[in-house]
């Protein structure tokens, strides 16, 4: 049987590096900063510029009576977000705004396709480092066209786990934040680190740099795509409780095996998070 979503595979790849070049052709430029759900959740006129980039192309290739689109920009204006059983795309135009608006070179364009609520790949173009990173179900990931891997280490006092603060400030949920990274670093482990891109820290994991990387409060679309490369590279994606991954719960850990995330996972102080598709 043709392959069915080949070229919706192609084009992604295509898009993400065009996107890509357009946001660092505007970070040598001024950048004007705006805030969204809180005073540290950025967006800039670049991510709204990059995702109507993005999505225009998509529409004008593959129709919009057909596929769907969720995208962070478009998203935070209309609320909920529904996944349903139609292609859809979801969206990161810019994943890492604060370092995109820092220079903090660490910034990717995020793109995933689902079917039937199933993801069937993502591509993650990290573009101050020209890296393009890329997962199809059942066909293996890369980092531009070479083959990666997940890290064999099953030792917890031999790996880095990465996490992030996001974008709540509440006392009580950054108070949980620090607590969960205190008992990770006194396993002991032998580092924490995070990129400020949620789908670059998942390329991490998917490239065997480190173990795993979780995070509450993160969106759909910052680890859709991520969730594919991961699990292409022989990973496993999973609820931050070791229950199933559900794409909108704003809740993820990913790690190279079973027995790492388990373990990180005994240390997490969970706290609520609404979900990406409440209405
Ligand atoms: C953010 C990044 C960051 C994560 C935040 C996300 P954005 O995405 O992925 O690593 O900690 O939770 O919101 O806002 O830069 O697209």
């Amino acid at each position: 049987m043709a392959d069915p979503w080949l070229e919706a595979y192609n084009f992604a790849i295509e898009i993400a590096k065009k996107a890509g070049a357009e946001i660092r052709r505007a970070s040598e430029s001024e950048i004007r900063i705006c805030t969204k759900s809180s005073t540290v959740d950025l967006v800039t006129a670049t991510d709204v510029r990059v995702e109507k980039i993005i999505i225009g192309a998509l529409k004008e290739k593959f129709g919009d009576d057909v596929h769907c689109f969720i995208g962070e920009e478009s998203a935070s204006k209309k609320g909920a977000c529904i996944l349903t059983d139609e292609p859809t795309w979801i969206i990161d135009p810019v994943d890492g705004t604060t370092n995109f608006v820092h220079g903090f070179p660490f910034v990717a364009v995020s793109i995933a396709f689902a079917v039937n609520k199933e993801l069937e790949f993502g591509v993650v173009y990290s573009c101050f480092e020209d890296k393009l990173y890329k997962g199809r179900k059942g066909q293996g990931a890369y980092c531009d066209e070479e083959s990666i891997q997940v890290s064999d280490n099953k030792e917890i006092t031999k790996s880095v786990i990465i996490s992030e603060f996001g974008t709540d400030r509440t006392p009580s949920k950054v108070q949980k934040i620090c607590n969960t990274m205190k008992r990770i670093i006194e396993i002991p482990v032998h580092g924490i680190r995070g990129t400020g891109t949620a789908a670059t820290n998942m390329c991490m994991v998917a490239r065997g740099a480190v173990e795993a990387f979780f995070e509450i409060g993160i969106h759909c679309w910052d680890v859709a795509a991520g969730a594919v490369i991961v699990q292409e590279a022989g990973g496993i994606v999973c609820d931050v409780d070791g229950g199933p991954f559900d794409l909108m719960s704003r809740r993820m850990m990913c790690a190279n095996h079973p027995d790492i995330a388990n373990r990180v996972i005994k240390e997490i102080e969970i706290f609520p998070s609404d979900r990406d598709d409440a209405e």
